[in-house]
C-alpha cells in the first residue's frame, strides 16, 4: 500500500474550449479514479492545468489576430470553468504561464544542463525568409512522407498518426506566409534519448501491469530506437532558455509542459500555506505517480518525461500511464475544425453533467477506440439511469414513505432472497472497487449498475405490494433491504454521479459519506427516517437528442481529401467572358420530386432570375433567403426537372465535400471581377 498517490491529467492546450474527446481521453477517467480513491481514504492529490505554450497557442493567436496572452487568458478561464461544471475535481488547476512554472521549468533545464545531460548541436532548420522566422513544429505544413496527406504538420501527420519532424515533410510550406521555406543554420539543446534508452528500458522492465495499448506503443518506439530530441526552439512565446548564450530561444513545449505537473503541485502547496507539502508527492519513493492522458501523448509521458525525470534524479517516475484511445462521435473521427464535436459548455446548457459522466463513462475508449452517439446517450440516461437506478430508488423510497411513514422498518427473519440481496452489496462494492483499481472504469460502472438492476429484480420478485397485506414482516424486510441498497448505491455511484448522489444521500438521511470499504448492509439503521423519493433522472426526449444532432456539421466525404486538381492556365479574356454578378436570394424552395434541387428567385438589381442549384442536401431553403451570393449571369439557360434555370450560383466546396455560399455585402448587380 503506497503512502500517497499523485494523479495528473494531461494539461490541455489553452487554445480552444473543452470538448468530449478531452473528457474521454484523460479527464473523466482520472476524475473517476480520484473520486473512488478518495472514498477509500487514500492520500491522493489530483493535479492539472492549462498548457499555454507551444505552436498550437501562437497559431491560434495569429488566426484570431490577438496576442498569445489573450488566447491563453481566454481559454484558461473557459477550461477551468468547464472542468468545474463537469465536476472534474482537481485539487489544483494551474497554468504554464505562471511565474512558478517558469521558474520550475528553468530550474529543471538548468539542472540537466549542469549535469551535462544535453547535447548542443548546430543544424539546418526551415526558415521563413518572408516572416524572418524559424519555423518550428506546426509552423511547417507539407506532404506526409508516409501517407501523402498534403496537409501534415511539422510535428505530426494527423491523418496517419506518424510523428514527424519538419525536415521530413515533402514540399514544405510555411503556415505563416504559405511561402516555401529555406534552410538556415541554428543551434539547439538536445535530450539524447538514444543514450538514455537503456535506462528507460530498465525502468520499464517491471511495468507488466500497463495497459496493452500503452505498452504496445512504447515497445514500438523502443524498437525503432529513440533519437535525440531538441528541447529548445527559436520562438518568442514560451519559457526562455535560462542560458546567457541562448537569446531568442525558448524551451520546447513538450519539455516545459510536463514539468507543469510539478509547478502546479508546488502552487497547490503554496496555496495551502505549506510550501514544502508538494515534495513528498514528487520525491518520496512511496508515491504512486499516475499520468492520465490520451493516446497521442503516450511517447511524451512514457519515454520523454520519464527520461527527463531520470536524468534529473530527484523525482519519482510514473507508476502507470493509463492512456485511453480515441473517442469517435456518431461513427466518425472527432474534428474540431469541422465542428464534428460536442463542446462541453454547450452540452451543459442542455443537460446535467452527471448524465454525460455516466454515458461517457460507460463507453470510454479504454483499450480501443470507441464511439459516442446521442442515441446511446439517450438510451443510457433513459434505460439505465432512469429505468434502473432512478426507478429502484424511487420505488423503494416512495413505498417506504407511503406505507411505513418513511421509517426504515426492522429486518426480522430475513428470507433467502433478502440475505442474498444484502450480500450482493459487498460483492458489488468489491467488484467495482477492483475494476477502479485496474483503471477499468466501464466495468466499474457496469458492476455498480448491476447492483441496482439486481435490486429492481429483487423488489419485483418479493412483491411488497402483495406481502403488505399477506405477510407484513416480509414486506418490511423488502423495504429494509431496499433502503440499504439505496444507501450503498448512493456511495458506490458517487464517483460517477457526484452531483446527483449527494441529493440521494440527503434523502436517505446519510449525513457523513461512508468510506468505500464501509459500504455494506446496514448503512441505515432501522427506525431512521427517509425522504419520500424524488425523481433523480427525468427522461431525455427525442427532440432534445435531435437538437444535439442538428448541431453537428454533417460531412459528406472523409476529411483530408487532396485539394482539387489545379485548373489549366487561361488568359484574362477567358475569365472576363463570364459575367459574374452579386445577387440577393429572395425566395428558395425545394423542387418537388427532386432531392437535389433547390429553386431560387434571385434579385440581380437590374432584373430578377429563377436559378436552380443542386444543393438541397446542404442547405435548408429558408436558411438561404436573404443571402447575397455570386451568380454566373451569362450562362445559357438550362432546363432541369421541367424548370428553366437562368444562371448559376457559385459555391465553395471544402475538401470534405461541404458547400459554403460565396457571400458578399456588395449591392445586387455589382460586377465580380
Ligand atoms: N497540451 C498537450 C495536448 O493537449 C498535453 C500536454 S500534457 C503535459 O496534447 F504533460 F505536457 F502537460
Ligand atoms: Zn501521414
Amino acid at each position: 500500500m503506497p503512502k500517497r498517490t499523485l494523479v495528473t491529467a494531461a494539461l490541455p492546450y489553452a487554445n480552444g474550449p473543452l470538448h468530449l474527446g478531452h473528457l474521454a481521453g484523460a479527464y473523466l477517467p482520472s476524475d473517476l479514479y480520484v473520486r473512488y480513491k478518495r472514498l477509500t481514504g487514500a492520500d491522493i492529490l489530483f493535479i492539472c492545468g492549462s498548457d499555454e505554450h507551444g505552436v498550437p497557442i501562437t497559431l491560434a493567436a495569429e488566426k484570431a489576430g490577438v496576442s498569445p496572452q489573450d488566447i491563453v487568458d481566454r481559454y484558461h478561464a473557459q477550461l477551468k470553468d468547464a472542468f468545474d461544471r463537469m465536476g472534474v475535481s482537481f485539487d489544483y488547476y494551474g497554468r504554464t504561464s505562471s511565474p512558478t512554472h517558469h521558474a520550475t521549468s528553468q530550474e529543471f533545464f538548468t539542472k540537466l544542463h549542469e549535469k551535462g545531460v544535453f547535447k548542443r548541436k548546430k543544424d539546418q532548420q526551415l526558415f521563413d525568409a518572408e516572416a524572418g522566422r524559424f519555423l518550428a513544429d506546426r509552423y511547417v505544413r507539407g506532404t506526409c512522407p508516409v501517407c501523402a496527406n498534403p496537409d501534415a504538420y511539422g510535428d505530426q501527420c494527423e491523418k496517419c498518426g506518424t510523428s514527424l519532424s519538419p525536415a521530413e515533410l515533402k514540399n514544405p510550406r510555411s503556415a505563416l506566409t504559405g511561402s516555401t521555406p529555406e534552410y538556415r543554420e541554428t543551434e539547439h539543446w538536445y535530450l539524447p534519448l538514444g543514450d538514455l534508452q537503456p535506462a528507460l528500458e530498465a525502468w520499464l522492465a517491471d511495468k507488466t501491469d500497463w495497459k496493452p495499448n500503452v505498452m504496445g506503443q512504447v515497445r514500438s518506439w523502443l524498437q525503432q530506437g529513440l533519437s535525440d530530441r531538441a528541447v529548445t526552439r527559436d520562438l518568442d512565446w514560451g519559457v526562455p532558455v535560462p542560458l546567457p548564450d541562448a537569446p531568442g530561444k525558448v524551451l520546447y513545449v513538450w519539455f516545459d509542459a510536463p514539468i507543469g505537473y510539478i509547478s502546479a503541485t508546488r502552487e497547490w502547496a503554496a496555496a495551502k500555506g505549506l510550501p514544502d507539502a508538494w515534495k513528498p508527492y514528487w520525491q518520496d519513493a512511496d508515491t504512486d505517480l499516475l499520468h492520465f492522458i490520451g493516446k497521442d501523448n503516450i511517447v511524451f509521458h512514457c519515454l520523454m518525461f520519464p527520461a527527463m525525470l531520470q536524468a534529473h534524479g530527484n523525482y519519482v517516475l510514473p507508476k502507470n500511464v493509463p492512456a485511453n484511445e480515441f473517442l469517435n462521435l456518431e461513427g466518425d473521427k472527432l474534428s474540431t475544425s469541422r465542428n464534428w464535436a460536442v463542446w462541453i459548455h454547450e452540452y451543459l446548457d442542455a443537460f446535467p453533467a452527471d448524465w454525460l459522466r455516466y454515458a461517457l463513462g460507460a463507453t470510454l475508449p479504454e483499450t480501443k477506440d470507441s464511439d459516442f452517439s446521442w442515441k446511446d446517450f439517450q438510451n443510457r440516461v433513459n434505460g439505465e439511469l432512469a429505468d434502473i437506478l432512478g426507478n429502484f430508488v424511487f420505488r423503494t423510497l416512495s413505498f417506504t414513505g407511503r406505507f411505513f411513514d418513511g421509517i426504515v422498518p426492522e429486518l426480522k427473519d430475513p428470507s433467502e432472497a433478502d440475505r442474498a440481496m444484502l450480500a450482493r452489496i459487498a460483492q458489488a462494492r468489491d467488484a467495482a472497487g477492483a475494476a477502479y483499481e485496474a483503471f477499468r472504469f466501464r466495468d466499474a460502472i457496469a458492476e455498480t449498475l448491476d447492483l441496482a438492476r439486481a435490486a429492481n429484480q429483487y423488489f419485483t420478485q418479493t412483491e411488497p405490494w402483495k406481502t403488505r397485506t399477506s405477510n407484513p414482516q416480509a414486506c418490511a424486510n423488502t423495504l429494509h433491504v431496499g433502503v440499504q441498497v439505496c444507501a450503498a448505491l448512493s456511495v458506490l455511484f458517487d464517483p460517477v454521479l457526484p452531483h446527483t448522489m449527494p441529493a440521494l444521500r440527503a434523502d436517505l438521511g446519510l449525513g457523513t459519506l461512508p468510506a468505500w470499504g464501509e459500504v455494506a448492509a446496514g448503512l441505515i439503521p432501522a427506525g431512521s427516517k427517509v425522504g419520500a423519493g424524488a425523481v433523480l433522472f427525468p427522461k431525455v426526449d427525442d427532440a432534445a437528442i435531435q437538437a444535439q444532432l442538428d448541431k453537428l456539421h454533417v460531412p459528406t466525404a472523409p476529411v483530408g481529401k487532396p485539394y482539387a486538381e489545379r485548373g489549366a492556365e487561361i488568359g484574362i479574356e477567358a475569365f472576363a467572358a463570364s459575367d459574374l454578378r452579386v445577387g440577393t436570394i429572395l425566395e428558395a424552395e425545394r423542387v418537388p420530386k427532386s432531392d437535389r434541387l433547390l429553386r431560387f428567385q434571385v434579385d440581380l438589381g437590374y432584373e430578377k432570375r429563377q436559378i436552380l442549384s443542386g444543393v438541397a442536401a446542404f442547405f435548408a431553403p429558408e436558411q438561404m433567403v436573404g443571402k447575397q451570393v455570386v451568380v454566373v449571369a451569362n450562362l445559357k439557360p438550362r432546363k432541369m426537372m421541367g424548370l428553366e434555370s437562368h444562371g448559376m450560383i457559385l459555391f465553395a466546396e471544402d475538401r470534405d465535400g461541404t458547400l459554403h455560399g460565396v457571400e458578399t455585402a456588395a449591392e445586387p448587380g455589382s460586377l465580380v471581377k
